[in-house]
């Protein structure tokens, strides 16, 4: 396996006057393979610190005390820098208002700061097409459905065609059908690119985790630790009512009771 992401002995703990202790250890101990051009899906219960890992990962909070922040075998904390290789995604699209689809996905290009400008309208095409938004770019965020919007801050991330992105339950808010959807596209723009990208997913929907993971990581309750990490080597496209996905979504309920305590 060649880590794109490596953290190693992770120490979080956030100040907390309910406990005796004054603190609540987020993770103790903790290390955290993350392999090259996986889709690795981060599953855990809400409030197990899922985001707190993308932060980390990202260099946006700092751990208590880590050994090991490392990227690509540098770490982070040595070159900052190395953070401009990842994009972000949301829960909520997160768009400007006053902006136009394509204007928000330019933003995002002015904030990392990584593609020269003479690139920006072709990625920027390149990546509506690429999400069936093509003839939609020059919208703004309210002419457009929910989906759309969460599709748009999907361009705005890739359009500076990130080493990894960071999802952090980018369809959760969405209804079934659109999120079915959405799932669908982001897997086929993933899979169409010949280099693929290390996508780092949160979420804390099982079906969701065992239909787009190519490895899963399930946590449990903070003090948060790996109850089980797994590979899911099935083809795309997959379908979430296919037996083969159905399967592993079974497994990871049994886990998350056996393991983590939490039944379902
Ligand atoms: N900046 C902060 N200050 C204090 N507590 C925090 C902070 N950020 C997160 N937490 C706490 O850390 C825990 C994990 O948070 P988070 O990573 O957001 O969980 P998840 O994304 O898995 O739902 C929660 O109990 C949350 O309240
Ligand atoms: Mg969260």
């Amino acid at each position: 396996m060649i880590p794109k992401v490596s953290l190693d002995n992770i120490d979080l703990s956030f100040p907390d006057a309910s406990r005796p202790d004054g603190r609540k250890v987020i993770y103790e101990d903790f290390s955290l393979q993350i392999e090259k051009g996986s889709f690795t899906v981060l599953l855990g219960p809400s409030g197990c610190g899922k985001s707190t890992l993308l932060n980390i990962i990202n260099g946006l909070l700092k751990p208590n005390t880590a050994r090991g922040i490392v990227i690509d075998g540098t770490d982070l904390r040595s070159e900052p820098d190395l953070s401009r290789q990842m994009a972000y995604v949301f829960q909520g699209p997160r768009l400007l208002r006053w902006k136009t689809l394509a204007e928000n996905a330019e933003f995002g290009l002015r904030g990392l700061g990584v593609q020269p400008r003479e690139k920006w309208r072709d990625l920027i095409d390149k990546y509506f097409r690429a999400v069936g938004l093509g003839d939609a770019q020059h919208l703004y965020p309210h002419q457009v459905s929910g989906g759309m919007r969460q599709r748009a801050s999907i361009v705005r991330a890739w359009v500076n065609e990130p080493q990894i992105l960071l999802m952090d339950e980018p369809f959760s808010h969405l209804d079934e059908i659109t999120a079915a959807e959405m799932r669908r596209i982001l897997t086929n723009l993933w899979t169409s690119e010949e280099e693929r990208r290390t996508i780092v997913f949160v979420t804390h929907d099982i079906s969701e985790a065992a239909q787009l993971a190519t490895d899963i990581i399930m946590l449990t309750p903070a003090p948060s630790k790996i109850c089980l990490r797994r590979k899911v080597d099935l083809p795309w496209p997959r379908r979430m009512d296919s037996d083969e996905v159905i399967a592993v979504e079974k497994e990871l309920r049994h886990a998350f009771a056996e393991r983590a305590g939490i039944g379902f």
